[in-house]
């Protein structure tokens, strides 16, 4: 049977960009395979989040996760960091990893000019631990959005060259394709992200959202209400795509390029769509945020059960490698 292996880093709250690219993919996986989804708090080290911060991000990103769905009898839920084995692995694999395939990765140079003051070594090896990451518990199947593609060929190529020289140790991770595998900003210029200011937020009150929507591009071309709009470009109608049925999203179109209902028609059905997906959400966190105590053990018995798998594939390597 196929092993699942994702991660998300805690890093600013969730949007709904994370939520139809990241978990509810997850929430499908795990009906189907053995899943390991790991919060990467290593990974968020290479921005130096403040230390306080870093421990809540931790805590609020798994209450989003469990709220969205996944479910800790099913798939195993755990901090990356609590799982050493990672940046063991991670090390053995940054000696099988050229400096020139780590400096062809697009998404270090994009970073590297977000934080020009703070270019680090962490965020170059980066690909190296997120390869050990998947590796560590053999997995073979990485749900992930476009803009991981790349780190996955690179840890494709990492497992080529280990079983190379030490004999079959690892499969070659296959990306699991996001059904929404690139979700616009509220910009419509990039894609969804805390960093830019953006998103819409997973835990928001419907009001927010409603106020944010409302000064959302649409159709550029659509500058009064009687001129027809096109749904096809608009960025508004895309989300429609996501939350919407089918019959709401034709219905909508129609009326759009009819110009029998305005952008801001579309975009209250669309806040009313959103919520019924949020809603729930919403409130599902508030009452784990109610029971901290709760979090803490699903994510130490996730710990757990994720090392005891971390511990049998680090001591096959030691043997290949010769610790
Ligand atoms: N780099 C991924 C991202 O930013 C997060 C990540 C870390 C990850 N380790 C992983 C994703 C392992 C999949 C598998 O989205």
């Amino acid at each position: 049977m196929s092993r699942i292996m994702s991660g998300i880093q805690p890093t600013g709250s969730l949007h709904i960009g994370n939520y139809l690219g990241a978990l509810l993919n997850w929430v499908r996986l795990q009906e189907e395979y053995e899943c390991y989804f790991s919060i990467v708090d290593l990974h968020a080290l290479t921005a130096r989040p403040e230390p306080q911060e870093l421990r809540l991000a931790v805590r609020e990103l798994a209450i989003g996760v469990l709220a969205s769905g996944v479910d800790p009898e099913r798939a195993v839920l755990f901090v990356q960091s609590q799982v050493p084995e990672h940046s063991e692995l991670a090390w053995v694999f940054s000696c099988m990893t050229q400096m020139g395939d780590l400096n062809r990765m697009t998404q270090f140079k994009d970073k590297s000019q977000f934080q020009a003051d703070n270019i680090n070594a962490g965020l170059f090896t980066y690909p190296v631990l997120q390869a050990a990451d998947i590796l560590i518990y053999r997995a073979d199947r990485v749900p992930v959005g476009e803009d991981q593609v790349q780190h996955l060929e690179l840890a494709r190529e990492i497992v080529r060259r280990f079983n190379g020289i030490y004999g079959q140790t690892f499969p070659e991770p296959i990306v699991v394709p996001a059904k929404a595998p690139r979700v616009m900003g509220l910009d419509g210029e990039s894609k969804m992200s805390k960093s830019r200011g953006n998103e819409i937020g997973l835990f928001e009150e419907p009001e927010e959202t409603m106020k944010k929507l409302r000064g959302a591009k649409t159709d550029p071309q659509r500058l009064r209400r009687n001129d027809p709009g096109r749904p096809e470009i608009c960025n508004v109608f895309s989300y429609h795509g996501y939350f919407s049925d089918a019959a709401t999203c034709e219905q909508i179109a129609a009326d759009c390029r009819s110009a029998s209902i305005g952008c801001v028609d579309c975009k209250q059905s669309l806040a009313g769509n959103l919520e019924k997906v949020k809603g729930p959400i919403r409130e599902r966190a508030q009452e784990l945020r109610a029971n901290q105590g709760a979090i803490d053990e699903i994510l130490n018995e996730g710990g757990n059960r994720a090392r005891a798998v971390a511990k049998e594939t680090m001591d096959l390597v030691r043997e290949r490698v010769g610790l």
